[in-house]
């Protein structure tokens, strides 16, 4: 679905952030990235959707490649603040935006923003500003924007990060309704246990494990190494430590 094929990059006149990038995400499949603060998590997913471009390698979602700042509406990426994705004067124009720009027409659109919208059961947000919005209604209308562009894979960066456990739990159970094909960085390790069958781990630009979440989190020794702790919850009981 998509395919990172031997990815290097760098931001202008600095140091390599990614080094030989190769991975590929199954269809339908949700997959975690984790890695120390740094370690090019958000770069990965600029470069995936185009925004930056690679100076060596190729990304190809659905077979087709990826081009620097040429709209894809196979892949699209949630900010990780919504307050970036989110400029219109109300969230029916932000969810329509996508649609609109990839030439749908107006007498369609109704339909594509209310059913994004009753995706994300926030329909009464329609005539709502992002700025009377709380900061868990602002991730789920960030959401409910890309779904409006029926894309294949989506990129979530940090989706959980300012939610209270209520909003989390929203977009944790809204994550795992979902059919397309979703890529998650996350420092919260638990909402992704949640919501992933697989992790990738980078750090200093390479990708150090690849698996099984379960298996991969549960390496203490590995998650050590590179910055991690092992999850509470994949602790036995016996060994947690009582305060
Ligand atoms: N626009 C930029 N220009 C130069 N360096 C940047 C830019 N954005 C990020 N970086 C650097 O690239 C590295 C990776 O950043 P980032 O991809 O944001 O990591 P992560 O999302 O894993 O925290 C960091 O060292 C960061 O300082
Ligand atoms: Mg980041």
């Amino acid at each position: 679905m998509l395919n990172i094929d031997n990815i290097s990059f760098a931001y202008p006149g600095g140091n390599p952030i990614l080094k030989e990038i190769n991975l590929t995400l199954v269809k339908g499949e949700n997959t975690a990235l984790v890695g120390p603060n740094g370690s090019g998590k958000t770069t990965l997913f600029l470069l995936c959707c185009g925004i930056l471009k690679e100076q060596a390698g190729k990304i190809e979602v659905d077979g087709k490649f990826i081009q620097h700042k040429k709209f894809n509406s196979k892949i699209s990426y949630l900010f990780q603040s919504p307050d970036d994705q989110l400029f219109s004067s109300t969230i029916f124009d932000d969810v329509a935006f996508g649609p609109l720009n990839m030439g749908v027409e107006k007498k369609d659109i109704h339909g594509i923003v209310r059913e994004a919208l009753k995706r994300v059961n926030s329909e009464k947000l329609s005539d709502k500003s992002s700025f009377h919005l709380s900061g868990g209604e602002k991730r789920i209308a960030a959401i409910a924007s890309l779904l409006s562009m029926n894309p294949e894979v989506l990129l979530f960066d940090e989706p959980t990060a300012n939610l209270d456990s209520r909003n989390k739990r929203k977009v944790i159970e809204l994550i795992q309704c979902m059919d397309e094909t979703l890529f998650i960085s996350s420092h919260d390790l638990e909402f992704l246990l949640e919501t992933c069958g697989r992790v990738i781990v980078i750090d200093e630009g390479r990708i150090v494990a690849d698996g099984p979440i379960r298996e991969i989190m549960s390496d203490e020794e590995l998650m050590k190494r590179h910055g991690l702790e092992k999850p509470h919850s994949l602790i036995p009981h016996q060994e947690r430590h009582h305060y």
